[in-house]
């Protein structure tokens, strides 16, 4: 079952700079230290992010791999201080270029979460399917969400995002329950790997900011790890999608961005998911599938010869005569 409880939120309500206990929707204009450390202690039950992944985009300077790794752990350190007994941190992270090599990001900062104390519960393989074309290797087609917890005790809500199971008509075929269904009637756990476009070129969410993460992606992971009326925080907020997943869901939420033009686009997208008028990719929604959608695009306009590529795999093996 899902919520949507925007009876906390319309289209009256403030959106405010700037944090205090009683605020419920903050987009705070600077640098999220100084959004964090205007926080108190052990306040926020969920923080996810996506924060810049150090590789030249327009709104960060790329730094050495040490130093960023440094400027992380601060904004890190803040968020564990920040974050209650029972929350999750989830921070969304690719990869770090350096003349064609990649460093996977989350294994560069998992030192920094398990140093101040917290622990991983999932490494959640987000997989889309466009993007760069790569020459030289193969093409980068997921990111990751590293999600860990400050204690044992945290909160998981499974119900709300349980997935259609695949066989939901199969029954146990022994024992004392054969002959009943084996499978859960609220759906099957969505499992660590997700499969949710990104949002490029035409996707409905598209706005000028280079690395959007889609609302259904933080969907879920508000809806799983805090509970209506939690506090939520995105410290790298960009076009305010971590706020917009959080009121949709009756949560509080809280941001902070540094580049005006982006703070201006969260403050109109939050507006909007408030007015019910923000055009968003519905959660679970199943993938198009353009063969299965009968477009025109996907038919192989180049001929036989050519397309007897893509059949290679299918192609038998001839290993000479077989005897019987
Ligand atoms: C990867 S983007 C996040 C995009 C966001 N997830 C969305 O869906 O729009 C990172 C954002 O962090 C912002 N940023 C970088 N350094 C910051 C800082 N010290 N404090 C606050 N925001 C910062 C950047 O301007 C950028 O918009």
């Amino acid at each position: 079952m899902k919520t949507k409880n925007q009876s906390l939120f319309n289209q009256d309500h403030k959106i405010a700079d700037k944090f205090t206990p009683s605020e419920t929707i903050v987009v705070y204009p600077g640098d999220c230290l100084n959004l964090l450390k205007s926080m108190p202690d052990e306040s926020l039950q969920l923080v996810v992010t996506s924060p810049p992944y150090n590789i030249g985009k327009e709104y960060e300077k790329k730094l050495h791999l040490d130093l960023y790794l440094q400027q992380q752990s601060h904004v890190i350190a803040e968020c564990v201080r920040t974050l209650s007994p029972k929350g999750s941190i989830c921070w969304q992270v690719g990869n770090y270029v350096d003349r064609g090599a990649i460093i996977p990001l989350d294994a560069a900062l998992y030192p920094i979460f398990s140093d101040l104390g917290l622990r991983m519960r999932n490494r959640i393989i987000w997989h889309f399917e466009h993007g760069l074309h790569c020459s030289r290797r193969f093409s980068g087609r997921y990111e990751t969400i590293i999600w860990f917890t400050k204690t044992d005790d945290y909160v998981f809500n499974l119900d709300p995002v349980r997935v259609p199971q695949k066989y939901p008509g199969k029954k146990y075929f022994k024992g004392p329950k054969a002959g009943q269904y084996s499978s859960n009637p609220l759906g099957k756990n969505p499992g660590d790997l997700w499969v949710i476009p990104n949002v490029k070129s035409n996707h409905v969410e598209k706005t000028e900011h280079p690395c959007q993460f889609p609302v259904e992606l933080i969907e879920r992971l508000v809806l799983s790890l805090s509970n209506e009326g939690d506090l939520v925080l995105d410290p790298f907020l960009g076009t305010g999608t971590s706020i917009i997943a959080a009121i949709r869901h009756g949560r509080r939420g809280i941001g902070a961005e540094i580049v005006p033009k982006y703070v201006e686009l969260a403050r109109e997208r939050i507006q909007q998911e408030m007015e019910g008028t923000l055009r968003t990719r519905p959660m679970d929604r199943p993938v198009y599938d353009p063969a299965e959608a009968g477009n025109s695009l996907s038919v192989v306009p180049w001929g036989k010869r050519e397309s007897e590529q893509m059949t290679l795999l299918e192609k038998r093996p001839n290993y000479g005569k077989r005897r019987r």
